[in-house]
């Protein structure tokens, strides 16, 4: 696979893929992780002189351009972190994203509005897709891959525009796979995963894919849900999403094959999440049906420590509830402290499961590794070749550079 360091990039137009899907409040960036995670990357284009177009998307708009959904957040804290102004662009590829590429010159830099801003990033249709990725590389001359959350999505940016301009890795997705590589292959066990987080459906079947690696498997956050209603119990108001089916399929296989399952045994619950009411505990096999559950409650918090105390690796992905409440950040906090204060090789995965930590206090330092990816490092985990990493990979882009359709910078 290219780095950064095999591409001539001065006097040149790089287009750069970062995961700059940072978690947005009432004031604004909770935790700009990510964003200060593709820096190394950024910075050395532009000291060798390039002139850089960045793109990524963020949160999942619903159909088209969406003033919530606007980079502009991004764009601003890019440019305090970066020391030099960046240019957001109105529109992903249209006349607003032409001009300012246009108008780019060495050490500059022109970030484009959201790309799911376009239906043309996440189509499952290849030929629309590549349409986008056409037009999204006719903005440049070089393409450099460094959204390394977003390497499991077969979407536009990602995967076809590197088909379409000599590429290379980026810093951050060398350093992240780096730190992966540690946990497939020979790992020192027990090796121990810690799920939870709110994209149940998205994240399920990496568990069957798990199954096969880690010695146990602890469910807390949203996903125990999906769990306890594939065991025949009720979630009341709690999020349940994802194939029932297959988690029960789940808890069979890792039963027949030795993996614990091992899910959050008590739940703390509330009448909704906004609800001023003080939680109470629930044991999970009882949640009332007009209560939610917010958090993993002591007993889990007890037993997920005890297990994790005798880890010598340790995965986690997933906040164990809503962290962002106080009154519901216990369990999320609690296994955190576990991990920060053992003594395996730990590493956390996911640009929620990151600012939770960062949010409760716990210096990044504290943990083996911090990775940008939730997905894309569990994919990874689980062996799959993630889509964005095949497309560096692949030596299939023109040879040398071709002719920008914006014009020349030198
Ligand atoms: C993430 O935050 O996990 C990545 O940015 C990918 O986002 P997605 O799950 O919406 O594709
Ligand atoms: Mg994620």
């Amino acid at each position: 696979m290219n780095t950064v360091d095999d591409l001539e990039v001065s006097g040149r137009r790089v287009l750069v893929r970062a995961d700059l899907n940072v978690p947005i409040g009432g004031n604004g960036i909770r935790d700009d992780g990510k964003i200060r995670a593709c820096l190394p990357t950024l910075n050395a284009l532009l000291e060798r002189g390039a002139a850089v177009v960045v793109c990524s998307h963020l949160g999942r708009p619903a159909s088209g351009p969406d003033p919530a959904y606007t980079l502009a957040p991004v764009a601003a804290r890019l440019s305090d972190l970066l020391g030099r102004p960046v240019v957001l662009a109105a529109d992903t590829v249209g006349p607003s994203a032409r001009a300012a590429v246009t108008g780019l010159r060495p050490g500059g830099v022109v970030m484009l509005e959201n790309l799911r801003f376009n239906a043309g990033e996440t189509s499952k249709d290849d030929g629309v897709r590549g349409a986008f990725a056409d037009e999204l590389a006719s903005l440049a001359d070089l393409y450099v891959g460094d959204g390394f959350g977003a390497m499991h999505r077969r979407h536009a940016s990602v995967c076809d525009v590197a088909a379409r301009l000599p590429h290379a890795a980026g810093y951050l997705v060398q350093a992240e796979t780096a730190a992966l590589e540690r946990l497939t292959g020979d790992i020192e066990r027990p090796y121990i995963v810690v799920l939870g987080g709110a994209k149940v459906a998205d994240k399920l079947p990496v568990v069957g894919g798990l199954l096969g690696r880690a010695d146990q498997i602890l469910i807390g956050g949203g996903m125990a849900f999906t769990f306890l209603a594939a065991q025949g119990h009720g979630v009341g108001l709690s999020l349940l999403e994802g194939d029932l089916d297959a988690a029960r399929g789940y808890l069979e296989r890792g039963a027949r094959c030795g993996v614990a399952l091992v899910i959050a045994p008590d739940v703390v619950v509330a009448p909704g999440r906004d609800s001023a009411a003080q939680g109470e505990v629930a044991s999970s096999a009882a949640i009332p049906a007009d209560r939610m559950g917010l958090d993993i409650g002591p007993q889990s918090v007890r037993l997920f420590a005890a297990k994790l105390a005798t880890a010598k690796t340790i995965f986690w992905n997933g906040p164990m509830g809503v962290f962002e409440i106080p009154r519901f950040a216990d369990g999320t906090r609690a296994v955190a402290q576990a991990l920060a204060s053992g003594g395996a090789f730990t590493v956390i995965g996911g640009g929620d499961t990151a600012a939770a930590v960062r949010a409760l206090g716990f210096p990044d330092d504290a943990f083996g590794h911090v990775s940008t990816g939730g997905g894309a490092s569990l994919e990874y985990l689980e062996g799959k070749t993630l889509p964005g990493l095949a497309a560096l990979q692949a030596d299939d882009a023109p040879a040398g550079a071709p002719a920008t359709a914006a014009g020349s910078i030198a």
